[in-house]
């Protein structure tokens, strides 16, 4: 059936836990090597990136985000779940707590955000940046495995890798923001670009600056994924076991079947 599904796995999600022959390969792309691990869970075969690398070398605002998503695509898959560590703009959205993000606001400054540089012009709809098919399945998952999920929710992507002043904070809140982390962006446009499904998942991990009573740190996020990296992959692979692999959703033409590798075989 070859590989349709991916995860990404953010802060703290550094391996795709138990699937079956696991295997470790460096793909070459246009735009860098990447690393990927591909194993079978449920016999249905998936791909695992660590987003910032297995050892977190690589800071938000320097991965090779067109590099990861050209390499996972290359390999024939359909359908990326990620995750990512988040922290929290609005009271409702606590430490903990998994959110479901529906839409997304780009405060992102120096990324490769596009595979449409030079050739074609494409301008690509981003009305629905997070796949609503995948969406509806991650929360048809989490009911089965009886996880609370924030079904919807506005991810501020930052660039980093600084976190942000209370200003910046109570601005992002103020425009309508949920959360606030560092890679949703281009992640999400770039998805989109090659017609990939694409959910993310976040767990919060920290109040945002000015909400927190204590200067934020890097081991405060790191440490409160280590409680919850096992949950989200749970989740990730109920959804995979349950799909049917249909693609029912306008991502299959997001830019009218002429994204970059449409109808090439895979590596
Ligand atoms: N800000 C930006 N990125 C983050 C945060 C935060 O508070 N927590 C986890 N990732």
């Amino acid at each position: 059936m070859g590989i349709r599904y991916a995860i990404i796995g953010g802060t703290g999600v550094y391996n795709a836990g138990d699937i079956a022959d696991a295997d470790t390969k460096t793909i070459h792309t246009p735009y860098g090597d990447t690393m990927v691990t591909i194993g079978r869970y449920a016999d249905r075969e998936v791909a695992f990136m660590a987003r910032h690398g297995v050892q977190h070398g690589t800071p938000p605002h320097l991965i090779n985000y067109r590099a990861n998503l050209y390499a996972l695509k290359s390999l024939g898959v359909e359908q990326v779940l990620a995750t990512a560590a988040v922290g929290s703009l609005q009271r409702s959205y606590q430490p903990g707590e998994l959110v479901l993000v529906d839409d997304v606001i780009d405060m992102t400054k120096s990324r490769k955000s596009t595979f449409f540089d030079e050739g074609r012009v494409v301008h690509v709809d981003m009305s629905d940046p997070y796949c609503s098919r995948l969406r509806r399945g991650l929360r048809e998952a989490a009911g089965k495995l009886g996880y609370d999920l924030h079904d919807g929710g506005v991810y501020v992507c930052t660039e980093g890798p600084r976190f942000e002043t209370k200003a910046e904070i109570a601005m992002y809140a103020q425009l309508g923001g949920s959360v606030v982390g560092m890679t949703s962006m281009p992640e999400a446009t770039l998805a989109k670009e090659l017609e990939l499904c694409y959910a993310t998942v976040c767990m919060v991990t920290n109040w945002a600056a000015g909400l927190s009573p204590h200067p934020l740190t890097h081991e405060e996020v790191t440490s409160a994924m280590a409680a919850n990296v096992e949950k989200l992959r749970r989740l990730f692979y109920q959804f995979i076991e349950n799909d049917t692999g249909e693609r029912t959703c306008g991502c299959t033409t997001a830019v009218g079947g002429q994204a970059p590798l449409t109808g090439e075989e895979s590596a």
